[in-house]
């Protein structure tokens, strides 16, 4: 055989393994990541966040709903989950089952793209392309049954909304925006300075755009916690992802990072599309945040 052939065999063999590797194991390689926010009063003890996202459930995703469900265990001060609850029509049930021993806790969220229109078959190569702007949607989901049971629960829907809630006797000023990928974000009616009374100010997206981040850090939040990019889904090692499926720039595809004096924590999460299951070098997440007073 010649050197291109043998090379070209091999390119192809490498090939094969990465796909058979991110679609056969790590895409069901659920990690806990834990990360230290600096974001509390000075001489406040402690508090821990879970920080959930991009679940992306359908039925019968039994491994999943089980590992979400131990996450309990950690004991949460609070639970944030950043849109992509679903991935299928008759995934609420599912949803919940997996978030039922967290619902009995405090709990904050704004939906995603996937939670109001079912997935469809797009041409993987767009996912690496620039962003045209165009968003085929597919046909509705039952968010309103999943809004309704979360609700039901206490938990507080940020969706271009804005509260005050307790935490751990800590009283935090939260706002979020319905998810800007798909232009439903309307920051102004949640705009305004954060309450310098309140111990921590809050903000929650799904698609971390730079117009919601700016405009949250600009009336003064301490912490903005976001998810959509997956991390990039597919990334090199040593390099990171190739993409962030929005205008954040792909080192901050995930994890924790600074955005002006506001701290910004983007999950990963812990699903894909149902027509791209595949993860490489980008393990499927969630993330226990524990905020620490500043220094
Ligand atoms: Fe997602």
């Amino acid at each position: 055989m010649q050197a291109w052939a043998r090379a070209a065999v091999a390119t192809t063999a490498i090939g094969a393994a990465c796909i058979a590797y991110g679609a056969g194991y790590e895409v069901r390689s659920y990690r806990l990541r834990r990360v230290q926010a600096p974001v509390l009063p000075i001489g406040q003890p402690s508090m821990r966040v879970l920080h959930l996202s991009d679940l992306h459930l359908t039925p019968g995703q039994k491994r999943k709903v089980e590992w979400v469900r131990r996450l309990d265990a950690l004991n949460p001060d609070v639970v944030v989950v950043t849109g992509d609850f679903l991935s299928h029509r008759d995934a609420v049930a599912t949803v919940l089952e997996a978030l039922d021993p967290l619902l009995a806790r405090p709990g904050l969220f704004v939906f995603g793209s996937n939670d109001y229109y079912a997935p469809s078959l797009k041409n993987p190569a767009k996912y690496l392309m620039p962003d045209d702007g165009r968003r085929v949607l597919g046909t509705e989901l039952p968010w309103r049954d999943l809004q309704a049971g979360l609700a039901q629960a206490g938990w507080n829907d940020l969706s271009n909304s804005r509260a005050t809630v307790t935490v751990d006797g800590r009283v935090w000023d939260v706002r979020g925006v319905d998810d800007p990928h798909i232009k439903r974000d309307r920051y102004a009616e949640v705009a305004g300075a954060f309450d310098s009374e309140a111990d921590l100010a809050v903000g929650v997206v799904h698609a971390p755009y730079l117009r919601v981040l700016d405009a949250m850090r600009d009336d003064g939040a301490d912490l903005v916690l976001a998810g959509h990019t997956h991390g990039g889904q597919l990334a090199i090692p040593g390099f990171g992802a190739l993409v962030t499926n929005c205008d954040l720039d792909r080192k901050r595809a995930k994890g924790l990072h600074r955005h002006g004096d506001s701290y910004l924590h983007v999950s990963a999460g812990l699903g894909t599309s149902p027509f791209a299951p595949i993860r490489f070098a980008c393990p499927p997440e969630a993330t226990l945040i524990t905020l620490t007073a500043l220094g």
